[in-house]
């Protein structure tokens, strides 16, 4: 379990387990996990952010690169707005108190989304604790936070489409490439896996240009529930799936 004084964590792979560059999380089950509990839906999410520093050790411990957790969708905005501001303080109040945390396990913070609709004060903060660990070289911490593939890849064709107009870029030189570079995760590899926790089988809208060739794996724990237990669970399930990107694969058939 995660505490504030804990120490550096050295990296150590676990053996015979397949180690992802880039593990992307779609954490769901809070609500669910609270209600089981009779507890109310907000203290679901607070141990959601429990797990998440959890997780963050275990991706630093199995020497996992690249972290993408679902934190709050563009789709999200439909919850009662108290619920919407107390995910907004929890995001707050993560960034704060875990901050020198993250420095010491030399953890790079990212957060992807857009920026529109969010409180300038909140901006700030995000652009503090993106600036503060930018130079650090370990597990990089993607939060997508007021994130939406659709409203991404928008973004993007729109931007390109400006470009064109412009006569910045050639229409005929636009491939994947330009395309992926045009988008919030324009520096971070596609993930290979994505796990959805409470036995939910969708992506709901979660990187759905980079997880073309994504391993996704699905967990029936809710999100406060997953341990390191379903953590290693996870990497034995992906190293059992053969990755053939289209191809015939190791087997040839
Ligand atoms: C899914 O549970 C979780 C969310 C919609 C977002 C909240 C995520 C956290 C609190 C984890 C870390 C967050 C931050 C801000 C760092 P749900 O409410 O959809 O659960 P349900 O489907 O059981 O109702």
């Amino acid at each position: 379990m995660a505490s504030e004084n804990a120490a550096k964590i050295d990296p150590a792979p676990g053996p015979g387990l397949r180690i992802p560059v880039h593990l992307g999380v779609i954490m769901d089950g809070n609500g669910r996990w609270a209600k089981a509990k009779g507890k109310r839906r907000t203290e679901g999410h607070v141990q959601g952010v429990q797990s998440l520093r959890n997780v963050v050790e275990y991706c630093i411990k199995f020497g996992v690169s690249y972290l993408t957790v679902f934190s709050f969708s563009s789709e999200n905005w439909a919850r009662p707005a108290d619920e919407v501001s107390f995910i907004f303080g929890l995001l707050r109040r993560f960034v704060v108190s875990d901050l020198q945390r993250l420095i010491r396990n030399n953890v790079r913070i990212k957060i992807i989304g857009a920026r529109k609709g969010l409180e300038p004060s909140l901006i700030r903060l995000i652009d503090e604790v993106e600036a503060k660990t930018a130079n650090n070289t370990g597990l990089v911490l993607v939060v997508a936070f007021n994130y939406g593939a659709r409203a991404e890849i928008t973004d993007a064709v729109r931007s390109l489409v400006a470009d064109a107009v412009a006569g910045k870029i050639d229409p005929a030189s636009i491939d994947e490439e330009t395309i992926s570079r045009a988008l919030y995760t324009r520096e971070i590899p596609d993930p290979d896996i994505i796990i959805r926790t409470s036995g939910e089988q969708r992506l709901s809208n979660f990187l759905l240009w980079q997880s073309a060739y994504s391993e996704l794996v699905f967990v029936p724990e809710n999100w406060p529930d997953f341990d390191e237990t379903s953590f290693v669970r996870v990497l034995e399930t992906y190293a059992m799936r053969d990755r053939r990107y289209g191809g015939l694969g190791a087997g040839g058939s």
